[in-house]
């Protein structure tokens, strides 16, 4: 087994640091010749896109929160709103899917039960589906109509790390590409974010060639009862997989916020030397999101922050922060979730945990 491990002490080790290759695989492997990518069995075309006036993006877990980030993709892209949910919510829902929606489904195992109940239900009802899974042949798989695959390599801890940057490069990835069949973004466009992306292995890599300083704050923080997580907009979906992560291996109670939301409720609990783990990634919410540490600080917490390079005002109002390479605003996701990867392994580890089998969880929930 330890060879299997690649001499890391866990898979989760092992599989934060693939990522770099994972994202490499799933984006450069679909390149043609022309710099363009392939959808390899993505059979829909320009008619079929044109008779879409209702996206859904459905999932459970890491995955859902994949799909938040496909969200702000599609949206932007494509210019039409797309609703994301929980598998379990969305089945039960008057979810309104009929022949003109598309329903996209994301899944490392592509076994997920509710997820799967999803696809069934929308089939029925006539909609288009679309499966983003990282196992070939998985039941999710079988059953769309299109499917994409992550090519992650098989993920075997519990606690999803490169199955999510892959899930959100495929689904920048379809949704760039629909956009560009359905003339709703420019070539140049399309292009850059290419050009972008395949940077994205690079950022990966120099945050894994840097953990120091995610050491030090595992340490700062293996004795907390609680930590928060805060973001805004692209960087709020983040901040809710930097608390899934934290939750399931270390047993921290942690939770996510929109920062917009602080006044609301959430300061009430931020205490002296409260953890407050801040992702401040994007440019037009950077200010904001100031004033929220700020307005955490002045109550005693510890802020760390997660911030583009060029942002370096953020140490003003942080204890510590982690700079992530500077990026398009839209990608900094796909590397901004690494620290916050490795500091739950980090944490877990200095609590003599299990980390790749935390108690209670499976790695894929193929009961309801
Ligand atoms: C379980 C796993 C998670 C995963 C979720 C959805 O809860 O522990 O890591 O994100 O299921 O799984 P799926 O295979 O559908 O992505």
């Amino acid at each position: 087994e330890a060879a299997s491990k690649g001499g890391f002490d866990c898979f989760m080790a092992k599989e934060i640091h693939e990522q770099p290759e994972g994202i490499k695989n799933t984006l450069e492997r679909r390149l043609d010749e022309s710099g363009k990518i392939v959808l390899d069995s993505i059979k829909m075309k320009k008619e079929d896109l044109e008779k879409i006036n209702k996206i859904y993006i459905v999932a459970c877990g890491t995955a859902y929160h994949a799909g938040l980030l496909g969200k702000k993709a599609l949206e932007a892209f494509l210019n039409v709103p797309v609703i994301t949910d929980i598998a379990s919510e969305f089945r039960y829902n008057d979810n309104f899917v009929d022949e003109n929606s598309l329903v996209i489904l994301v899944s490392q195992s592509g076994e997920t039960a509710d997820t799967l109940a999803v696809l069934r239900d929308s089939k029925a009802k006539g909609a288009r589906i679309l499966a983003v899974t990282n196992v070939v042949g998985s039941s999710i798989a079988r059953e769309a109509d299109d499917v994409f695959y992550t090519w992650a390599g098989p993920e075997i801890a519990v606690a999803s790390t490169k199955a999510y940057t892959t899930q959100i490069v495929s689904l920048y990835m379809i949704a760039l590409n629909f956009a560009l069949e359905k003339g709703s973004i420019k070539e140049d466009y399309y292009m850059y974010m290419i050009e972008k992306m395949k940077t994205l292995p690079e950022g990966v890599q120099s945050i894994l060639d840097n953990q120091d300083k995610i050491k030090e704050i595992a340490q700062k923080i293996v004795d907390k009862e609680h930590a928060f997580f805060l973001g805004r907009g692209i960087d709020y979906a983040l901040a809710m997989e930097g608390s899934l992560k934290l939750k399931e291996v270390s047993y921290i109670h942690a939770e996510a916020f929109a920062a917009g939301e602080l006044k609301h409720g959430t300061i009430a609990l931020i205490e002296e030397g409260t953890p407050v783990i801040s992702i401040a990634t994007q440019e037009k919410l950077f200010e904001k999101m100031v004033s929220n540490m700020q307005e955490v600080t002045a109550r005693g917490a510890y802020v760390v922050a997660i911030a583009q390079e060029h942002n370096k005002g953020v140490e003003k109002v942080a204890d510590d922060v982690i700079y992530i390479p500077n990026s398009d605003d839209m990608l900094s996701p796909v590397m901004a979730v690494v620290p916050m990867q490795l500091l739950s392994y980090y944490v877990s580890t200095l609590r003599g945990l299990d980390v790749d089998k935390p108690r209670n969880l499976a790695k894929s929930v193929t009961v309801e």
